[in-house]
């Protein structure tokens, strides 16, 4: 009889558990969802991973490729001259290295297939590069003959939800979802083997005394002060814990992707043609804003690039989608791409601004650029992966000021501060200053 008691309590237990698992998951959902707040674009470099190339080592032969090379070639596409990938199919290794060290004297000698390619490209002359040993020429083979880096979805903001979930691991939703999973079905057999029990027994003529009513349980509970005390302190807890974590991320947008008026994508502009930020954003050497380019700027290539190349089309953005976004800038600019001219008719893009500081708090790209030598992405991430920009630091106060205790000042070239470091190191006693001792933790330098 005690065992009768006993299996319902169980299966009451067993009932309240699958509750409460299914609750807490919603709740570290709703928690995932407010700490979900980083990007996290996966930067393992996919030169690494597709390496181990017989040809030569392709890191070198990027540096290589990107100095020499990049102006007229371009791995994945082509541009005024072929695209490079693939040509270890085309042509054998010696023809390859006859051709980069001296391609007009290949075509002079009146090598058929240099002669073909020649004429193809509208005998265009690509320069010798006799400095070039072979197995710098392999190092380049190897760097364009890796695969094509698949397009990284846009794994960031608030927008990709579905990739978040860091790299490997298993997400924690499905554990979850196994869990309650399991324990329903475990519920689901208790209940059959307590009714195919129950058949036995009046099969069998036992009778089953029946169960004292037993207290209802939410008045078991109240009873019992131990319990009413614990979950007091748990509820507490818990209610602290969200509470705490909801206000510290007011205010702090990092992940922050505004859908721009135009979609212009840093990682075509920036990564795979290898623009120089400071082209466009010219005064971050210079000044405390590093800027947005005019609209000039733009025009100064789209005046003959009205339309992507194929290839630069990815799963997400059609080549239509890109070159529609292309039309927008001539429809601000009123340029008229088949007379080649300007209406005059002109409609300022309103860029939405990502990184925003608070107006009581003073930062200067200058200082940090050209004075501290700190890399853009150092602050702002990948920017060359990014199809759209996010915000990828917090910006808050304990960003700075971290980053001012950790970072060395830069001395070489600035005789100012090498007095000061001269005095201020000895004061310290260390060899190198950080910007913290140099007075970056000083309230009046951020703050008005
Ligand atoms: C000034 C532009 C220019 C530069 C710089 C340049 N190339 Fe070329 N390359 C061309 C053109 C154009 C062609 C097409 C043939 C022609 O018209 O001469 C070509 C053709 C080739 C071919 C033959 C491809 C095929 O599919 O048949 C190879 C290989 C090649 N280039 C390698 C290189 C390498 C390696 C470098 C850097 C070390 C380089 N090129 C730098 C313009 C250039
Ligand atoms: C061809 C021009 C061009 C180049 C090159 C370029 N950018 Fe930009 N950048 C823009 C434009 C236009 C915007 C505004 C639209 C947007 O946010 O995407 C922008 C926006 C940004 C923003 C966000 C500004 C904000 O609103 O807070 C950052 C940060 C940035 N760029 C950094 C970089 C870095 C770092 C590089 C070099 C790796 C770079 N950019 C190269 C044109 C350029
Ligand atoms: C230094 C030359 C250069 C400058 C400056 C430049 N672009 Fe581009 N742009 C390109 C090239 C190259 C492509 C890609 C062509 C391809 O892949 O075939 C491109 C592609 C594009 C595209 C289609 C792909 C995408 O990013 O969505 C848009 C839109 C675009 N540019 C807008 C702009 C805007 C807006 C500016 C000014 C802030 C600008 N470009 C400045 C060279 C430039
Ligand atoms: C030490 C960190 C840091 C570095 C390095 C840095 N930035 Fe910034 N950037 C910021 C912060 C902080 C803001 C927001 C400034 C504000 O709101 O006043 C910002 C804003 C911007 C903006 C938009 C607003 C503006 O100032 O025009 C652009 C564009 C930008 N950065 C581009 C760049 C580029 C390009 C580089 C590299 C040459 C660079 N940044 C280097 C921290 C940095
Ligand atoms: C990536 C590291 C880094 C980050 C992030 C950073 N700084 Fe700095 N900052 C430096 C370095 C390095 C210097 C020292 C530059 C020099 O040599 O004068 C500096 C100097 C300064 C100075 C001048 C200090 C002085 O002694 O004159 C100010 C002001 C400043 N930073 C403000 C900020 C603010 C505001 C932020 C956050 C929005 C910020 N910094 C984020 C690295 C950083
Ligand atoms: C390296 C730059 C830097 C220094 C030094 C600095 N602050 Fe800040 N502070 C900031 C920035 C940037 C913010 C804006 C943070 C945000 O928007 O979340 C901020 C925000 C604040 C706020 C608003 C509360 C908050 O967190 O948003 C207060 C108050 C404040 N600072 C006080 C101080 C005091 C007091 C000192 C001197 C002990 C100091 N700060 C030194 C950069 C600095």
């Amino acid at each position: 009889m005690k065992k009768v008691i006993f299996r319902h309590s169980t299966s009451r237990q067993l009932l309240l558990s699958v509750a409460f698992l299914f609750s807490f998951s919603v709740f570290v959902q709703a928690q995932e969802q407010t700490a979900q707040d980083s990007p996290a674009p996966a930067e393992a470099s996919q030169e690494a991973a597709s390496g181990g190339s017989s040809l030569g080592d392709p890191g070198a032969g990027k540096e290589l490729f990107n100095s020499l090379c990049a102006a007229c070639h371009k791995p994945y596409s082509n541009s005024i001259g072929p695209a490079l990938n693939g040509v270890t199919d085309r042509h054998d290794m010696d023809w390859i290295h006859e051709w980069v060290k001296n391609s007009a004297a290949l075509i002079a000698s009146g090598d058929s297939k240099a002669n073909a390619v020649y004429n193809e490209w509208g005998q265009t002359a690509m320069p010798a590069f006799p400095q070039l040993n072979e197995s710098d020429i392999n190092n380049i083979l190897a760097y364009v003959e890796q695969p094509k880096p698949e397009p990284k979805a846009a794994s960031g903001g608030p927008a990709g939800e579905a990739g978040g979930q860091g790299a490997g691991g298993v997400s924690v939703n499905v554990i979850l979802g196994i869990l309650v999973f399991v324990l329903a079905i475990l519920l689901v057999v208790l209940f059959l083997v307590n009714k195919t029990l129950r058949n036995f027994a009046a099969a069998s003529g036992i009778t089953i005394p029946e169960k004292p009513k037993s207290k209802p349980i939410h008045k078991a509970f109240v009873e019992n002060q131990f319990l009413v005390l614990v979950s007091a302190v748990v509820v507490l807890l818990a209610v602290g814990y969200f509470a705490y974590g909801f206000f510290m991320q007011v205010g702090v947008d990092k992940g922050y992707q505004p859908i721009q008026p135009i979609h212009y994508s840093h990682r075509i502009h920036a990564g795979d043609n290898q623009i120089e930020c400071k082209y466009c954003h010219s005064s971050a050497r210079t000044s405390k804003t590093a800027g947005i380019p005019s609209l000039n700027v733009c025009m100064n290539c789209h005046k003959s690039i009205s339309e992507v190349s194929p290839e630069t089309a990815t799963e997400e953005y059609s080549k239509e989608f890109y070159d529609k976004e292309i039309a927008k800038l001539y429809d601000a600019t009123g340029w008229d791409p088949a007379t080649r001219t300007y209406s005059g008719e002109e409609k300022p893009v309103k860029w939405v601004r990502i990184h925003n500081l608070p107006d009581f708090a003073y930062f200067n790209h200058s200082q940090h650029v050209s004075v501290a030598g700190v890399e853009c992405q150092k602050c702002h991430g990948p920017i060359q992966e990014m199809e759209v920009v996010y915000q990828n630091a917090p910006l808050t106060m304990g960003w700075c000021v971290n980053c001012h205790r950790e970072t060395n000042i830069r001395i070489e070239g600035n005789e100012y501060y090498e007095k000061v470091h001269e005095e201020l190191s000895k004061k310290y006693g260390v060899e190198e200053l950080t910007a913290a001792q140099m007075g970056g933790l000083e309230c009046g330098k951020c703050h008005y």
